[in-house]
């Protein structure tokens, strides 16, 4: 078997086998293979004897060769094992360990619990739909003219020609007076989609849609839970303003300002030296949209509200980036 191998196949053979050993023992177990008193080497050499003549030497000085090449290699392998341990065995095991990263819950999902419980505690009921809309649900049963701006193809992603990603939670308010007879008392949080990217705008962003309706709901009722709402969110001392606007969906129509959260209303760079800050939008509710889902115009009255998640957020923590709030950077996030 020994004169099988020719030295040179031997010696690639043995060094192969050395570059693949990866603990102290296996490369005793090939030192003793190949160079041991029955290695490979050693038989080879002491098969010289049947070489012709002329070949013995040649052969002698490579098997010799060879068997130092391979102690060599052998010894500089283990070397290289020993250095390796050493570093390993260098490691302070005294240090303190790495704390575990502990996750912490989303700002955004932080605030949008919180006004959701805010109206919960107060009786409303929590209601939620689809993103992906139709344009009868997000505009037209909203009492949107054909040729509203907010159709634009620059404000509202289409899907096709008839179906949309919803541009605000107010197509919700439909869909839950479809599915039920008044008082609908609702609470409706969600995420919306609009064609906009700056600092206060992402093509994805949080609303909550609320809508009370029954026989005597008056814009008294309105003004009276926003303003209970805003305090608790916001602290006792603010107060609210409602400036007229228009929405296509309520009659009077609201928009809600709420006194500075940086300067208390003195007029600050927050609120443009105004002393105000828009929340949200509000009204009493359309008769419309009561036609639209069968509701009885001369007896039920309702009121509206929509708000951005996001702006309530940014307001509260002082966060004057929209686009934190979806970069995912641990050091933002883990302020909350
Ligand atoms: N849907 C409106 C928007 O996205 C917000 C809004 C305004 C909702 C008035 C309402 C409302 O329910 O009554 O800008």
């Amino acid at each position: 078997m020994h004169m099988d191998l020719g030295i040179e196949e031997i010696e690639k053979k043995a060094l192969e086998e050395i570059a693949g050993a990866d603990d102290e023992a296996a490369l005793k177990d090939i030192s003793v293979k190949f160079i041991g008193r029955k290695g490979l080497v050693t038989g080879f050499l002491r098969n010289i004897s049947s070489l012709p003549n002329e070949q013995r030497p040649m052969a002698g000085k490579r098997a010799n060769e060879v068997k130092k090449k391979i102690e060599s290699t052998i010894a500089d392998a283990i070397e290289k094992l020993a250095a390796v341990i050493s570093e390993a065995d260098s490691i302070d095991v005294s240090l303190p360990g790495r704390p575990g990263f502990r996750g912490s819950i989303h700002p955004l999902t932080v605030v949008n619990r919180e006004i959701c419980e805010i109206f919960v505690r107060q009786g409303f009921e929590i209601a939620e739909g689809p993103e992906v809309e139709t344009d009868y649900y997000n505009f037209e049963a909203l009492n949107f003219p054909d040729d509203h701006p907010a159709r634009d193809m620059q404000d509202t992603f289409f899907v096709s020609e008839d179906t949309l990603l919803r541009t605000h939670t107010s197509p919700l308010q439909i869909r839950l007076m479809e599915k039920q007879e008044p008082p609908v008392r609702a609470i409706m949080p969600g995420r919306v989609f609009r064609c906009d990217s700056d600092i206060t705008h992402t093509p994805m962003f949080h609303q909550v849609e609320g809508l009370l309706v029954g026989e005597d709901v008056t814009f008294g009722d309105l003004k009276g839970m926003l303003t209970s709402f805003a305090k608790e969110m916001f602290g006792e001392d603010k107060s609210l303003r409602f400036r007229p606007s228009f929405f296509p969906f309520t009659e009077p129509s609201a928009e809600v300002d709420i006194s500075c959260v940086m300067c208390g209303g003195k007029g600050c760079r927050i609120c443009s030296g105004t002393g105000w800050l828009e929340i949200l939008g509000s009204g009493m509710v359309h008769p419309a949209l009561f036609e639209n889902v069968g509701y009885d115009t001369d007896k039920y009255r309702g009121f509206a509200f929509g708000m951005g998640v996001e702006r309530i957020a940014m307001l509260k923590y002082g966060i004057d980036d929209i686009r934190r709030f979806f970069e995912n950077d641990f050091r933002f996030l883990r302020q909350f």
